[in-house]
């Protein structure tokens, strides 16, 4: 946008400089230049102030973060068809916690969005392009065994209709789960509780008279429910409603215009988090009321509320315990602590509050909370929406970003372990590479498909979607004995060496070949497709990272652009001064300027 005025700008003084130089200003000229001028202005005001505002550009960011290598920078394989991102870990030699990262990246900068594992160091273990939208994705327990789950639907309003997969250790799904009844699952919570019953949320849009929040009286309420049931029958074990004890009035989200429609209800209550403790007690956060709410799990009675205009709690730190706004994943530590991820931000009001983790502690019967400790960002990032905090076994913090493509590890008491980006921080005010939640956890991936393998003149590619075990690939030729009955002899051994490994060849490779993978005890765990040794020439494996194509793409159309206007002003200039050549040329005493025909112009009245 910039650029283009900036050419426009030059352009412009081109022309007008040649008036210049006979000191003698053309209001023809001028009256046109102005109103190019006052709309170019008006255009970057309206389109590109608000945009440069949304940078966050801050000191000592670094190369990746200014978007040196793009919005999201991103790596492809040779054997593999998707791309795993970039990440960058500061500080420089940062002790990340070594276990996987759950992620589902999704926005404008991502390809093929789905479910993700990144091991610490960033390198890809799992993905899976789905259709649709992807969130939640992580482990959880059920009946014993570790699951991967997520949600995947259609996203739609702030909310979605979908269901929720739970996927086993060879990447089969064993379980789609709905919710009970004709609602549609929303996209926001699926937690697995120890007696192997799954939480849930929802939305439903009832009929509601909204004249009270200056809605039609005839209109719709999104209604956010909570449903427990059983895993295995799919039976409704409890189900609690909001409009039954938070009328609109709670809200904070402005009415907007919505509330007309059943498709456009007014989201007054925004559920995004649903808890359930040993003592039976749900604690559910809602976003657009800015409340954390206790509900009794037998009577469905509030027991109580936090934040918000129905605040319960005294605030023994000064409105941060209390005062939270817009946040996420309120989660039970004990009985009487609670944690969550407080946006404070929001992209309605366009707040410039800074989001954070924390800790909460609650004296429940004196109605007292305070902050135990805060977990924040070093860039002080605004997240306006999503994001999750998990506690991890040894005890430190796991703060996901939601809408900025970051997740950062902090030890017990807030101080910072490990900060990792996976697009650049100086644009995450544009989402264009966001993960809902983001988690750590051990995994065990068996995929029940054989390994993939990309063969070139040279060497074979070769990696496992989803394999954490291999520790070795080894090589192995064919002896030349039965095409019938082919047996392989060992050729070497390699190393694995992250997602994909390449394996050269060695010269008297002949014929076919395969490769097997070995895990640390030397165990067979898949073996490849019967090989040959290419004929053509190295594949080109030069791929340019997705951003860097859109830059590209945007440089031509910029520079078409230019060349363009400059081309149309030069014509139009061309013609005009050839229209007026041929009409005062019998008025000039001499044509002493065959170049500017203003000369003798500029002391016409106009
Ligand atoms: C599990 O079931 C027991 C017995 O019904 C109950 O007391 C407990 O609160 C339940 N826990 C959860 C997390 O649902
Ligand atoms: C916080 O914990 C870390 C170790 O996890 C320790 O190095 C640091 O000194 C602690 N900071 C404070 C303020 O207690
Ligand atoms: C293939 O060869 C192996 C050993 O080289 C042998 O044990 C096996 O019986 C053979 N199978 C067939 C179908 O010939």
């Amino acid at each position: 946008m910039s650029m283009r005025e900036s050419s426009a700008f030059a352009l412009l003084s081109l022309w007008l400089s040649r008036g210049d130089r006979f000191r003698k200003i053309s209001f023809r000229r001028w009256i046109p230049a102005l109103v190019v001028a006052t709309s170019a202005l008006a255009l970057f005001w309206t389109y590109a102030v608000p945009q440069l505002a949304r940078f966050r550009f801050r000191a000592g960011l670094s190369r990746y973060d200014m978007g040196w290598y793009g919005f999201g920078p991103t790596r492809n394989y040779v054997s593999f068809g998707e791309e795993s991102p970039i990440i960058e870990i500061s500080p420089a030699g940062a002790q990340c916690d070594p276990r996987y990262t759950f992620l589902a990246p999704r926005g404008d900068s991502v390809v093929h969005p789905g479910p993700m594992i990144l091991d610490a160091a960033g390198e890809l273990i799992w993905t899976k392009p789905n259709w649709g939208t992807t969130q939640d994705f992580k482990v959880q327990r059920y009946k014993g065994q570790d699951y991967l789950t997520y949600w995947q639907g259609d996203e739609e309003d702030g909310h979605g209709r979908g269901s929720w997969y739970m996927l086993d250790s060879t990447y089969t799904i064993r379980h789609i789960v709905s919710p009970s009844g004709i609602i549609e699952g929303d996209l926001h919570d699926f937690q697995i509780t120890s007696n192997n019953t799954a939480l849930i949320t929802a939305y439903e849009p009832i009929p509601y008279d909204l004249t009270s929040v200056g809605g039609p009286e005839f209109g719709w309420l999104y209604d956010g429910i909570i449903q427990e049931i059983n895993l295995e029958t799919g039976e409704l074990l409890f189900q609690w409603r909001s409009s039954s004890f938070y009328p609109p009035e709670s809200s904070y989200e402005p009415m907007g215009g919505k509330g007309h429609e059943r498709t456009l209800g007014y989201d007054y209550f925004h559920m995004n988090s649903v808890d359930k403790d040993d003592r039976g007690r749900y604690l559910i956060s809602a976003r657009h009321t800015h409340t954390v709410t206790c509900v009794d799990g037998t009577t469905g009675e509030v027991l109580w509320s936090l934040g918000g205009k129905d605040n319960e709690f005294f605030d023994e730190s000064d409105g941060a315990a209390t005062q939270f706004a817009w946040q996420h994943d309120a989660r039970w530590q004990s009985p009487n602590t609670l944690t969550l991820f407080n946006n404070g931000a929001n992209a309605a009001s366009d707040s410039s509050s800074i989001s954070h983790g924390v800790l909460l502690k609650l004296d429940i019967p004196a109605r007292k909370a305070k902050v135990l400790t805060s977990y924040d960002h070093p860039q002080e990032l605004m997240v306006v929406s999503q994001g999750n905090l998990q506690v991890l076994d040894n005890g430190n913090v796991l703060v996901g970003w939601g809408h900025s493509a970051a997740f950062t590890e902090f030890s017990p008491n807030g101080t910072m372990l490990c900060d990792v980006h996976f697009g650049a921080s100086a644009y995450f005010t544009f989402g264009r590479i966001v993960s809902y939640r983001s988690f750590k956890n051990n995994w065990i991936g068996l995929p029940d498909t054989i390994p993939d393998a990309a063969v070139t003149r040279e060497s074979v590619f070769v990696s496992w979607n989803g394999a954490t075990e291999v520790a070795t690939w080894r090589f192995q030729a064919w002896d030349g004995a039965d095409l019938n009955n082919m047996t392989f002899g060992t050729i070497k051994d390699v190393e694995r060496t992250g997602f994909e490994t390449e394996i050269s060849f060695t010269p008297d490779l002949k014929s076919y070949f395969r490769v097997v993978a070995l895990s640390s005890e030397g165990a067979v765990l898949g073996i490849t497709e019967v090989l040959q040794r290419g004929t053509a020439p190295m594949e080109d494996t030069f791929t340019l990272d997705h951003s860097w194509r859109v830059a590209i793409v945007l440089l031509f159309v910029l520079c078409c652009l230019t060349f363009g206007l400059y081309f149309a002003i030069s014509r139009v200039l061309r013609y005009q001064r050839s229209q007026r050549d041929m009409s005062y040329r019998p008025l000039s005493h001499k044509d002493e300027n065959e170049d500017d025909p203003e000369n003798g112009l500029g002391q016409l009245p106009i």
